[in-house]
């Protein structure tokens, strides 16, 4: 079902120009996307939510736009030339390639499906009596799968950390791990693949010199930590935000946006005094937690996962996972970093990269918290919770579907449709004084053809908030007929009020005062 439904998403990204295939007329380029006229529109909505909730909200951040090319000892520093890893495994019989650490997951996946399953039963059948977490801690089966997860997670955190790749094979070994292709066990052995993309810089091959394009956009944070703190008189604690590309060879790259091999990631590094790590950890937590649930696309969607496996500079990492159509996966990461990136930065450059405490008179490497969002994954989060096929009843008793896009209004990429009922009569004329009105302020869209049901439902598709139909009575009281798109109400309102309904509506303010700042 909900398979179902994320296929009817991706068709209609498509159609109703949200997302294309890139290069798809030379049959794409596997994992990278294209945004079309809607997409685009979706996209720089998310990242002026996101900027703003950072930049203007917070008299102590700022925003910088880094380069994508950095110096290639920025990798050697920052860990990704030695250790940007995945485990990479081939099927023999289908030729397939896969994640190793994928497959155990997806793996104990389907073992936790099995838990809840029976704890679904159990509920049906003991209705209001029923004690799930009593159940949960004494069903006999329930335990014994516990019992397997938890083995197998213990095999497979300590394989990880020691970089056993004989160990991560014999887990899908063992554990009776089959291809979903071909079906076989017949496994070749794991290797490390790194995923950073490298290109040469500089026009004569021999002289050229290897660098690579950016995984992540923190690194152009930290190298400019000094340079921002300097000529900004930033003092402690203070924040560099910044949105940008990034690249990633991924292995498997599946499930539309999710996962590609070029995306854009919201990156915001707040830099503190050691010992402040575990408050401020805290605040960035509950406040990027609010800004999701600001949006209205239901708190249940939402939830927490903490990093059992830390990298050994972290002092803590948690996971915002989003309930996407084919279940809760990573939507955001907010890490505790210490001084370890700007601690190496300064080992490899050879540069201090201090900041000079008037409160102590002491000079030290600040302390890193780090948030981290995708821009894609929040684009497919909002697009695959906006979208519904919604029954309705028609005039004549019949009913039919309508598809609507239930955007947020602020993200939404057009925020108003300008309708004349007809084609004639002055009515396109009056219409397009309308659009002047309002076109400066809002993203709006003049549309005459077809009849005006067929134009509402085409902007319901698209998801615009408002439709304004100017009709003959238009010409005669300076009146519209205004349509909500959620509801399908219409209200009779004057064209001078308009500017302030819709704003009311699709301003950011809406969702900024929804946040402790
Ligand atoms: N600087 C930390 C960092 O890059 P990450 O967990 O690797 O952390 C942060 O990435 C976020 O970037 C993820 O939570 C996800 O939203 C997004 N992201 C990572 N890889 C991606 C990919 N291949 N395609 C789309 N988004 C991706």
């Amino acid at each position: 079902m909900a398979e179902d439904t994320f296929k009817k998403v991706i068709a209609h990204a498509k159609e109703y120009g949200f997302v294309f295939q890139s290069s798809e007329i030379y049959d794409g380029l596997s994992a990278v996307y294209d945004y079309g006229q809607n997409g685009s529109e979706l996209k720089e909505n998310i990242k002026r939510y996101w900027k703003d909730s950072m930049v203007k909200l917070h008299e102590n951040i700022v925003g910088i736009d880094s380069a994508i090319f950095m110096h290639p000892t920025v990798w050697k520093a920052s860990g990704h030339v030695g250790a940007f890893n995945d485990p990479l495994i081939d099927n023999k019989d289908s030729k397939k390639r896969y994640r190793a650490d994928v497959l155990i997951e997806d793996h104990i996946a389907k073992i936790e499906a099995k838990i809840n399953k029976d704890v679904e039963k159990a509920k049906k059948r003991f209705g209001d009596a029923f004690d799930e977490k009593q159940f949960r801690e004494t069903n006999g089966r329930i335990l014994e799968r516990q019992n397997k997860i938890n083995g197998i997670n213990e095999r497979f955190v300590k394989a990880t950390s020691e970089g056993d790749l004989t160990e991560i094979k014999q887990i899908i070994i063992d554990e009776s791990i089959t291809c979903p292709v071909s079906g076989s066990k017949n496994w070749t052995d794991v290797r490390q693949f790194n995923l950073m993309f490298d290109t040469k810089l500089g026009s004569v091959s021999e002289d050229a010199d290897k660098i690579y394009l950016r995984p992540e956009t923190a690194q152009g944070i930290f190298v400019n930590y000094l340079n921002v703190q300097k000529t900004g008189r930033m003092k402690l604690p203070f924040g560099i935000a910044q949105i940008g590309k990034a690249f990633r060879n991924e292995i498997v790259a599946r499930q539309f946006i999710f996962r590609m091999r070029e995306f854009e990631q919201m990156e915001m590094q707040f830099f503190i005094r050691s010992g402040e790590e575990d408050k401020q950890f805290d605040y960035w937590k509950t406040l990027r937690m609010q800004w999701h649930k600001a949006l209205g696309l239901g708190d249940e969607n939402y939830r927490f996962h903490d990093h059992e496996n830390l990298a050994h500079y972290a002092k803590a990492a948690t996971d915002i996972e989003f309930n996407f159509p084919f279940g809760f996966k990573e939507l955001e990461g907010i890490h505790s970093r210490t001084d370890f990136d700007l601690s190496q930065h300064q080992k490899f450059s050879g540069k201090k990269l201090q900041y000079f405490d008037p409160e102590t008179n002491t000079s030290y490497v600040p302390y890193v918290i780090e948030t981290s969002i995708g821009v894609d994954r929040m684009f497919l989060a909002v697009l695959s919770k906006a979208f519904e096929e919604e029954t309705i009843k028609k005039d004549d008793g019949k009913t039919e579907i309508r598809t609507v896009l239930r955007f947020p209004p602020a993200l939404a990429p057009v925020k108003a449709a300008i309708l004349p009922l007809i084609k004639k009569d002055g009515l396109p004329e009056k219409a397009r004084e309308v659009l002047n009105l309002l076109k400066y302020d809002f993203n709006c869209q003049y549309e005459e053809k077809d009849s005006i049901g067929k134009r509402y439902r085409r902007q319901d598709a698209i998801g615009t908030p408002f439709c304004i139909t100017i009709d003959h009575q238009t010409l005669e009281d300076n009146t519209v007929t205004l349509r909500y798109r959620d509801t399908m109400a219409q209200d009779r309102v004057t064209i001078d009020d308009l500017p302030a309904i819709i704003d009311k509506e699709v301003n950011f303010k809406n969702l900024f005062e929804k946040l402790s700042v």
